[in-house]
């Protein structure tokens, strides 16, 4: 912002080509909002106003637009929101050869028993905010590991960028090695000491984190169940149902249980807070139960890809009409781009004869991020009142980008290509709070 920037400290006008949604697009033709050029004013952090600019001017003097931000060649749009990433996995992102229960015990576990260590998490997750912010994401639902420290890190660092972010402790007390194993009780207890320190300061928030049924005994999902019941407000954020190996393994420790979902379920681990990430292979009662409870699904297609886990029934969790969010699952995942997260989320779609919409697409990694997290009275569009976390997009940030969009007709067929051929290079700023990143 520098020497053009406001006069009045913490007021910015800017003005551009713009898009967001209101609504999800298949319940609602006007859904998607796109203006050629709009006004966007932001105060204190917070978006004021938002629409086309030529109406939307006659509210503002001359003296308070001199020091309009001119953008014409940007695309201005909600910050990212990625519903299940892991930060401890940074490192083993593109680790070779094996699929979800074998990768966990060769590449993950040894990686994560190092997160005993305050500094290593606070240097891991420096990395990572970094990284999310350079693509994009503004705000995510974030696995740490087993550890204490990991969570201290982790939100120290994400204190000092201001950002707003949901993460916990993970809680595994059987079947992974020692040093990254608590008990029931520990687990709770430390739950419950990073929930008092840390859930509702400043943009932060605490989850609740069972790894996944199969690391956690009964005992220990119950009291995960009754952190739930002490904390109002605190999220439940776990895996479910991402590989047949897993699930079969869940089978046979929990024979009691209708379901996958059900072992969760009777823990008292489902509701309106609750985000379970992958559900690639669930039955109808699994879905309607979901849906009953108002829980979200974590769809993380580069993930499924690369851990060869599945192709996820998009179709059916919708008709069911279940929250659906967009994840990297980074180290699972293979990208921190959620433009190419889009991109597979595509593919996988085209394999089982289903046609995804850019604007739906575009929903589910913005607005339907948001409704997944519970969070969209406060992020995922630039509606009046909400927080500022916006970015501009290059959409010639490529020579092919360049060349291609050349061709586009009109903003649907741009955000397509968007999609399907950008990645990082497209984010020319990523705004927290009204503020560009450095
Ligand atoms: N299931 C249990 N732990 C993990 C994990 O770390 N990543 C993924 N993708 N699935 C899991
Ligand atoms: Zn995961």
């Amino acid at each position: 912002m520098s020497i053009h920037s406001h006069p009045v400290p913490g007021t910015r006008f800017l003005r551009g080509p713009l898009l967001h949604c209101l609504a999800e697009p298949d319940k609602n033709t006007d859904a998607t909002e796109y203006f050629n050029d709009a006004l966007l004013h932001i105060k204190d952090g917070y978006i004021v106003a938002c629409g086309d600019y030529q109406s939307l001017k006659q509210s503002y003097d001359d003296h308070q637009l001199a020091y309009l931000e001119h953008h014409p060649d940007k695309l201005m749009i909600p910050g990212f929101i990625d519903c299940h990433v892991h930060y401890p996995q940074t490192e083993m992102i593109a680790a070779h050869g094996t699929q979800l229960l074998d990768w966990l015990n060769t590449y993950t576990f040894p990686v994560e028993a190092q997160f005993a260590d305050i500094e290593k998490s606070r240097d891991v997750a420096e990395v990572f905010l970094q990284e999310l912010l350079r693509n994009g994401t503004t705000t995510a639902l974030v696995f740490c590991t087993v550890h204490s420290e990991s969570v201290e890190g982790f939100f120290q660092v994400a204190q000092a960028r201001k950002l707003r972010m949901i993460a916990g402790k993970v809680l595994m007390d059987r079947h992974a090695p020692p040093e990254v194993l608590d008990t029931a009780e520990t687990g709770y207890q430390q739950s419950q000491q990073l929930i008092n320190k840390w859930h509702g300061v400043d943009r932060l928030q605490y989850a609740v984190t069972p790894r996944f049924a199969p690391t956690s005994s009964s005992e220990q999902l119950r009291l995960a169940g009754q952190l739930l019941a002490d904390n109002p407000g605190v999220y439940l954020h776990t895996h479910l149902s991402e590989n047949y190996d897993e699930i079969a393994w869940v089978k046979e420790l929990f024979p009691a249980a209708d379901s996958y979902l059900d072992v969760y379920d009777q823990a008292g681990l489902l509701g309106r807070r609750s985000v379970f990430a992958h559900g690639i292979h669930l039955c109808d009662d699994q879905c309607q139960r979901l849906a009953d409870t108002d829980s979200a699904i974590a769809h993380c297609p580069t993930s499924n890809l690369f851990i060869g886990s599945g192709l996820f029934p998009l179709k059916k969790l919708q008709k069911h009409g279940i929250n659906i969010g967009m994840g990297t699952d980074v180290g699972g995942g293979t990208s921190f781009s959620m433009l190419q997260t889009l991109s597979e989320a595509y593919k996988i779609q085209q394999l089982q004869q289903v046609n995804l919409s850019p604007e739906q697409a575009f929903y589910m990694a913005t607005l339907g991020g948001a409704k997944a997290l519970d969070l969209n009275d406060k992020i995922g569009n630039f509606a009046p009142g909400k927080e500022a976390d916006f970015l501009l997009i290059d959409l010639h940030a490529t020579p092919l980008l360049k060349f291609r969009n050349q061709f586009c007709k009109d903003w649907r067929e741009a955000l397509f290509v968007l999609q399907t051929l950008a990645d990082d290079r497209v984010v020319a700023e990523t705004n927290i709070l009204g503020c560009p990143q450095g």
